[in-house]
């Protein structure tokens, strides 16, 4: 069997959410945009699970940023991120393309942002610099393999952004992996930013889509903005469906995820030719360096022997999602000391 840790987004949904699914393909769909009445009952959970007044389903998390960036932020304004953010590093300077905003890139660790510079960057106006429309802070932080932003740090960038009068968007693709590492729900995070995004095919294991949740203005703007990008899905009922089942079921199992790359870390770091720091596995995802050769490699040694991983940079990355159990892990460490010690898979 394969064990496919290149990403929770490859996760099947659970047979809960099939059943949710072949349910709603049996309710006629709404003809309007908000008027899908699976639809709506997601997106009402969604906006109360995360505390705000409303919430849009939109086809991927990206597109949830992409909105809220060009609904904050004009033509030549810039908004305020970091270079190893999704939203640079990943989505196609769409921001630049769909919205003309600029993202000015401040210094952070593991995602976080100084909040000197954020405080900097909200100095006095400026003829010479472009205007900031929009603050992004991203939790967990993909790049730096699922690290968190603290909860202090998240609120003291939010108060400086407030006190600037700067809206602040949570891009939370993981935010209920932050949430669980932290300890405390969703809405306590959401509730320090403007606008919020999340995945529900991600951790939480739906097939596909996403959330936009705002104040309620805004999201009726959103279904505009929406449309122009070309995600006016109609009818949505069904992935919806499994939506509801992934807010309902999965956020309180996700701490079995963080305990499985956890333990999957502490096991890398005994395996000769890996470099492993499992202190920094503070969610679901594992960045492993290998030391003897390249990440591209080794990734398709493991594949060989039925353990997918992605090659991300020098490291290898491995995500755990509902589908990867205790036993996979074991195996998985197996198949590690199999192909870079010759030890003999599975002892
Ligand atoms: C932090 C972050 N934001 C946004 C996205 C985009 O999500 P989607 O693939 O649904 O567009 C991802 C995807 O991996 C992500 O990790």
């Amino acid at each position: 069997m394969v064990i496919d840790l290149r990403s929770d987004f490859i996760a099947r949904p659970t047979q809960a959410m099939v059943e949710a699914m072949s349910l709603a393909a049996e309710i006629p769909g709404g003809f309007g945009p908000r008027e899908d009445p699976t639809v709506m009952r997601l997106e009402a959970l969604a906006a109360k699970t995360l505390g705000k007044p409303d919430a849009l389903f939109v086809p991927t998390c990206m597109m949830a940023n992409q909105i809220a960036i060009h609904l904050r932020c004009r033509p030549g304004d810039a908004f305020l991120t970091e270079a190893e953010a999704h939203v640079v590093t990943s989505e196609s300077a769409a921001a630049s393309a769909l919205s003309g905003a600029m993202p000015r890139l401040l210094a952070a660790t593991n995602g976080a942002l100084d909040p000197d510079a954020v405080a900097a960057a909200l100095g006095p106006a400026d003829a010479q610099r472009a205007r900031v429309g929009l603050i992004l802070q991203e939790n967990t932080h993909v790049r730096s393999g699922g690290r968190v932003i603290p909860y202090q740090h998240m609120q003291n960038v939010s108060q400086i952004a407030r006190a600037g009068g700067v809206p602040v968007h949570l891009d939370g693709a993981r935010v209920f992996n932050a949430a669980t590492a932290l300890g405390r729900p969703a809405c306590d995070l959401a509730a320090l930013a403007d606008t919020v995004s999340f995945n529900l095919n991600k951790g939480l294991g739906a097939p596909l889509g996403a959330i936009l949740a705002g104040p309620a203005e805004l999201i009726a703007e959103a279904v505009r903005v929406r449309q122009m990008f070309g995600g006016g899905w109609r009818p949505a009922g069904i992935p919806a469906a499994a939506g509801i089942v992934a807010l309902e079921t999965m956020i309180d199992r996700m701490s079995e995820d963080h305990a499985n790359a956890r333990g999957l870390s502490e096991g890398l770091a005994e395996i000769d030719g890996l470099s492993v720091d499992p202190g920094a596995t503070e969610t679901n995802i594992v960045l492993a360096r290998p030391t003897g050769t390249s990440s591209e490699v080794l990734a398709e040694a493991l594949a060989e022997r039925g353990v997918l991983v992605l090659p991300f940079g020098p490291c290898i990355r491995l995500v755990t999602h509902h589908e990867i159990t205790e036993d996979a892990v074991a195996e998985t460490l197996a198949v590690f000391r199999s192909v870079l010690t010759g030890e003999k898979n599975g002892s």
